[in-house]
């Protein structure tokens, strides 16, 4: 069966068309380069994008697809959470062709399309495994969550104040680096020392997480060394840091934020017996110090378990699992990593296979906060 899918809950305007698991198109609109000059998101210019290209960015996906409306068996739109004006575009738009085609809807969370975002064209031998574990990181949400099987979500652990995406996002901008924080922060601390300075990481026994406290690490550290005094208006500390100091904070706050999610995710293994595979999603799992860091500490014990734990500080050397038992960890391909409609399909690909009814075009809702159900 064909799915056409449609995502507007922040700032892309997306569309794509899945036949089962394999994707037929994926048209992504995004409106960074608007927000750049304003270094971050408003609101209402964001609806106002999707309204412009919600409709050309559909019929795209229709021609690549090389599909027409007669052969789409069912459309899903992303309903919550989000921006109320950008949600409301994309599930308008959709509820106005499922009634107009007669097309059964599905109603999708916006982090149960980021978690299925690392099933997009894995046939069933390779996709990832029940029990898991979901390390959800985005800019609005921090969460890890206990599958298991599909459609079973329990969250174990979230944030308290900051989702880590957000977090990416200040200190860049506390750094002079542009919006969205995440790349550039990535792309600055390529160049770092990510042992130049050190940030605690916060204290919390069970598997929430906290990152405002780090960011006002980062802040005071950068007062400091540049000899300020702490009412220093923050945007304008860019101005006496040189490059070499931006990229060192950079590199020196990615890994402790990479830490701190890999400890409560290691930690979280142990408490939960059994873990077959570990998926992360979210915009924030596209970053290359995470992605090589989890593959140190879950994937490469298969060859050298002793030696990689000995590398490992504290809370990794605790890892219970053997070799043999390590989980497998999936990462989205970089292309689904943000946000994107082929997540959006797949997630109403296996709403449709296990059996969960359709939503009614006529009264579907949108939330801009709600957990993942
Ligand atoms: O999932 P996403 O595209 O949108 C939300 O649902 O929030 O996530 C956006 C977040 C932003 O905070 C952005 O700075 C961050 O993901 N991000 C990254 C990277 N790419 C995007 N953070 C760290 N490293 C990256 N490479
Ligand atoms: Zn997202």
């Amino acid at each position: 069966m064909n799915i056409l899918a449609i995502e507007s809950s922040c700032d892309e305007t997306a569309c794509a068309i899945l036949h089962d698991t394999t994707l037929l198109s994926n048209v992504v609109v995004s409106q960074i380069d608007i927000f750049k000059a304003y270094g971050g998101v408003i609101p209402e210019v964001a609806a106002r994008n999707h309204l412009e290209a919600i409709l050309p960015v559909i019929d795209k996906a229709i021609s690549d697809a090389k599909t027409s409306w007669k052969d789409i068996g069912a459309i899903a739109v992303t309903h919550t959470p989000g921006l109320l004006g950008s949600l409301l575009i994309g599930t308008l738009t959709a509820r106005t062709f499922a009634i107009l085609h007669d097309k059964p809807l599905y109603a999708i969370h916006h982090l149960k399309s980021h978690i299925y975002s690392n099933w997009i064209e894995q046939n069933s031998s390779v996709a990832p495994k029940f029990p898991l574990l979901a390390l959800v990181i985005s800019g609005g949400h921090t969460q890890i969550i206990y599958m298991k099987e599909h459609n079973s979500f329990e969250i174990i652990g979230t944030t308290l104040d900051d989702a880590v995406g957000e977090c990416f996002d200040k200190v860049a901008k506390i750094l002079g680096l542009p919006y969205p924080g995440g790349p550039s922060i990535a792309k600055a601390a390529e160049k770092g020392n990510p042992d130049k300075y050190k940030f605690p990481h916060p204290k919390i026994d069970n598997l929430n997480f906290s990152f405002s406290g780090l960011k006002t690490a980062v802040l005071r550290t950068v007062q400091k060394t540049c000899s300020v005094s702490l009412d220093y208006p923050s945007h304008d500390l860019k101005n006496l840091l040189t490059s070499e100091q931006i990229a060192d904070f950079a590199a020196s706050f990615q890994k402790t934020a990479v830490d701190i999610l890999l400890e409560k995710l290691v930690l979280a293994e142990t408490k939960y017996e059994n873990i077959k595979s570990i998926v992360f999603a979210g915009g924030v799992s596209a970053n290359k110090a995470l992605r090589k860091k989890a593959n140190e500490i879950f994937s490469s014990l298969e060859t050298s378990i002793e030696v990689s734990k000995e590398n490992q500080p504290e809370p990794f050397k605790k890892r219970k699992n053997t070799a043999n038992e390590s989980p497998r960890i999936y990462f989205p391909a970089p292309q689904f990593s943000g946000d994107n409609a082929a997540m959006v399909a797949i997630a109403a690909y296996y709403e449709i296979q296990s059996g969960i009814e359709p939503t009614n075009p006529y009264t579907l809702d949108i939330s801009p906060r709600s957990n993942i159900s």
